[in-house]
């Protein structure tokens, strides 16, 4: 481990570097469509620990395996027929399926925190699929932030909460959705929404032909992102503002706040035109950039529920909640 990490252009030489130092059990940072990832080889308990170390994650909380292919997740889950209608459906792309772990599964206990079930996203990403190929096994990846801090969607945001914890940063640019997955659970009787995500659910029980269950039915562990406080910048948020009050900064939704404002106020807007996709992909960049303004409270407009909306809702509340 170095005191600082080596960022890296993703080039196809630094790809290669990378597959090595994953498969020696180092620790490499590196871009999805969703966030950027902290990766380490799915299948050693060893390499994954120092996942958890680097994040400052308690040692309970599964971490989502990414692989090649269906193919590959065939041999790493029992999934049923309506998992894999998902997966043709949505592979590569921003949904992870958690499903029964197959008795000749590789990813390792430590990955899946000890649970029955492991967690499977096939990313599309180039340089993410070209890391899999490269490292030849699965790449277990938390999202490559500290632990309840926002994801990192640029290699200078991974460099910000993990410098020196990490053996080398891909840097792919930006990520491209700038949200997490949205992961669905196959573990009980109906499929289960456990975090919205990147692609909608209506999207998915488009795609499954029924409604997805509620997370909150679940009997078995529920992913931590859905502790209170997890997605935490440094200010306060106060939600659904109408508009700015004193000393407040402004996390704003299609000019709404801004239009009620001072010309002076700090406001930046998820998507001045009023569009999901673009607020998602804004959300924990602007979180930071108020931060790192030195923002105390911030006001956030009300945001849509639908589509995108349920998922950058839900990741607000979190950042909301009391800590
Ligand atoms: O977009 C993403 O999903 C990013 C990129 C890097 O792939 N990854 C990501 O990982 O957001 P992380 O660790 O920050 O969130 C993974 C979530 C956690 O809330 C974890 O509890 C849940 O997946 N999870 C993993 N395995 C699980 C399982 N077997 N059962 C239930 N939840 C699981
Ligand atoms: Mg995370």
């Amino acid at each position: 481990m170095t005191d600082r990490a080596a960022v890296a252009p993703a080039d196809a030489a630094a790809i290669e570097r990378a597959g090595r130092l994953l498969r020696e059990g180092g620790l490499v940072a590196f871009p999805t469509e969703t966030v950027y990832g902290l990766g380490a080889d799915a299948t050693s308990p060893q390499a994954v620990a120092r996942i958890y170390r680097a994040k400052g994650r308690p040692s309970f909380n599964p971490l989502i395996a990414h692989i090649a292919d269906l193919d590959a997740a065939l041999a790493e889950a029992a999934l049923p027929k309506a998992a894999i209608r998902l997966a043709e459906a949505f592979w590569p792309g921003p949904l992870t399926l958690v499903a029964p772990r197959a008795a000749a599964g590789s990813v390792c206990d430590l990955a899946c925190a000890g649970l029955a079930s492991v967690a499977l996203r096939v990313p599309a990403a180039p340089v993410a699929r070209a890391l899999i190929r490269a490292a030849d096994r699965p790449i277990a990846a938390p999202s490559a932030n500290r632990s309840g801090h926002v994801s990192p969607v640029t290699a200078a945001h991974v460099i910000a909460d993990l410098n020196g914890a990490v053996d080398l940063v891909l840097d792919g640019g930006r990520a491209e959705r700038g949200l997490e997955s949205t992961i669905v659970s196959f573990v009980g009787e109906r499929p289960r929404l456990l975090r919205p995500g990147a692609v909608a659910r209506e999207e998915l029980e488009a795609a499954l032909g029924a409604p997805l269950a509620a997370a909150s039915d679940a009997a078995e562990i529920v992913a931590p992102g859905m502790t209170a406080s997890h997605y935490a910048p440094r200010a306060r948020l106060r939600l659904n503002a109408g508009e700015l009050e004193r000393g407040e900064a402004g996390l704003d939704f299609a000019g709404m706040l801004r239009s009620r404002a001072d010309a002076g106020a700090t406001i930046l807007d998820l998507s001045p035109q009023g569009d999901l996709v673009e607020a998602a992909a804004n959300l924990f960049g602007h979180l930071r950039e108020l931060d790192a303004r030195g923002a105390e409270r911030i006001a956030v407009a009300p945001i849509p529920a639908h589509g995108l909306g349920e998922a950058i809702n839900d990741r607000l509340r979190r950042a909301a909640a009391p800590r």
